[in-house]
């Protein structure tokens, strides 16, 4: 149970004018509507600037979530050092005493080689947690974008919860995007969010701002991925890979090869897949092992995968396939603390199982795509082309694909496409013998 004080009547009404119900709202033509001249301002981080939609947009709010500690505003810092030469930027932390941000400054400008160069002169750093006060601040400084570190710490005063709480997040958000839309200032919010989200938690924001970004990865490894589950500019399920490093965040611009990095050729057990994770495709190592059973019944362990998928996966090869899977235990596993969600990763699952279950390798230089059908058969999966091309370019000499429907145009070059219409027929061709 989350106390919420219901505001008196007058916080009502100025609520009602904020969000423009005041009644002086005038209805306009949309062709008579302006566009603003330019559209977007480029952010210099590459990674970034894709999950974003190809750059910031001004009046837009945007919230960046993720774990304790995971870098959020490393990579809030990160950007503002680089765009504040062009554009002003006030920082805002309720968090971190100034120096405290100065000398993170200090350690992301360490070293490096497409790093900054010197302090801009534009960035504007203040610890405050008042709203109003940052209202202010903003008036004075003029920035064209304004980072809020974090919606947690900030407050409306002439609301009674305290910081943090439900409607506190929410006014204080709800105002930030007034601001956003009025001024066309572009807001960055940091938010103590996870992606499964606090229950009646900073869950509302997410209907509140533009776009939602998460920082996600494994504490213990370097990698993190910056995902957006919601954007009003851009395609969702884009996905930016980092790695954390002393001087900062360094971009990933080619996760496969990373990911593949620490792969062990022609070790059973280990197949590679094709997944999409938003319109680049990503090469990734599934390891799968089968052990005895001890007592009880037979587990079934995804990481990185849906338990329901791996459930349907081992029916279909105990069904269709004979594999006695009923008295063995079935870990999976996907490298680089990535998680699958589409089915075009199926095939690649049943062959790592069936890999390790037979002790029996596949193929080194093989790429596995497609989806698993209830009776055994492989289903096409989109962009296939994509796919194909991305394996080519990482150097496989074969994919496997489900047979589809005749196809006009020939395959992408450079790598053998091998279609099969079955599990059974797409293992038969995976399996070094
Ligand atoms: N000297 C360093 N060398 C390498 N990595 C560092 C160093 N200092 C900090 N880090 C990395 O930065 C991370 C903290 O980043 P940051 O403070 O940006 O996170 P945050 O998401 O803002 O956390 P919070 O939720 O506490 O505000 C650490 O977990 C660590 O991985
Ligand atoms: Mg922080």
């Amino acid at each position: 149970m989350i106390e919420e004080i219901i505001p008196s009547n007058k916080t009502a009404q100025s609520r009602a004018v904020m969000h423009g119900l005041s009644g002086f709202s005038v209805p306009k033509r949309l062709s008579e509507i302006e566009r603003d001249h330019e559209e977007r301002i480029p952010v210099p981080i590459e990674e970034f600037s894709r999950v974003l939609g190809g750059g910031v947009v001004p009046g837009s709010i945007v919230l960046i979530g993720g774990d304790p500690g995971i870098g959020k505003s490393t990579l809030m810092l990160q950007m503002t050092l680089q765009m504040a030469d062009k554009n002003g930027v006030l920082y805002v932390s309720g968090e971190e005493s100034e120096r405290q941000i100065k000398m993170r400054a200090d350690r992301l400008m360490r070293g490096g080689e497409n790093r900054i160069k010197k302090l801009p002169d534009n960035l504007y750093l203040v610890t405050e947690t008042n709203l109003e006060a940052i209202l202010t601040h903003v008036k004075t400084v003029k920035p064209r974008l304004l980072v809020v570190d974090s919606i947690q710490t900030v407050y409306r005063p002439d609301m009674e919860s305290s910081a943090g709480s439900v409607s506190q997040v929410r006014e204080s958000a709800a105002q930030l995007r007034e601001l956003a839309k009025t001024s066309g200032i572009s807001v960055f919010v940091i938010g103590h969010v996870t992606k499964k989200g606090i229950i009646a938690g900073p869950r509302v924001l997410e209907h509140i701002v533009d776009t939602v970004l998460y920082l996600e990865g494994d504490r213990f490894q370097a990698y993190r991925l910056l995902r957006s589950v919601k954007n009003r500019f851009g395609t969702t399920s884009e996905v930016g890979v980092f790695e954390m490093q002393e001087n900062g965040l360094k971009e990933i611009s080619n996760p496969s090869e990373v990911f593949l990095a620490e792969r062990m050729v022609n070790a059973p057990g280990s197949a590679i897949a094709v997944t999409m994770e938003g319109t680049r495709p990503l090469l990734v190592e599934i390891q799968g092992l089968t052990s005895q059973t001890s007592f009880g019944n037979p587990r079934r362990t995804p990481n990185g995968i849906d338990f329901n998928r791996l459930l349907l996966i081992t029916a279909v090869l105990s069904r269709r396939l004979n594999m006695r899977l009923s008295e063995q235990d079935v870990f999976v596993n996907v490298i680089g603390g990535l998680r699958i969600d589409e089915p075009a990763a199926d095939l690649a699952v049943a062959a790592a199982i069936t890999s390790s279950m037979r002790d029996e390798p596949i193929r080194a230089e093989l790429a596995l795509v497609g989806e698993l059908g209830l009776s055994g058969e492989l289903r096409m999966v989109g962009q296939i082309d994509a796919r194909i091309r991305e394996a080519a370019n990482l150097g496989f000499k074969q994919i496997i694909i489900p047979r589809g429907m005749q196809r006009k145009q020939p395959w992408p070059g450079g790598i053998e496409v091998l279609e099969a219409r079955s599990l059974r027929d797409a293992l038969s061709l995976a399996m070094v013998k």
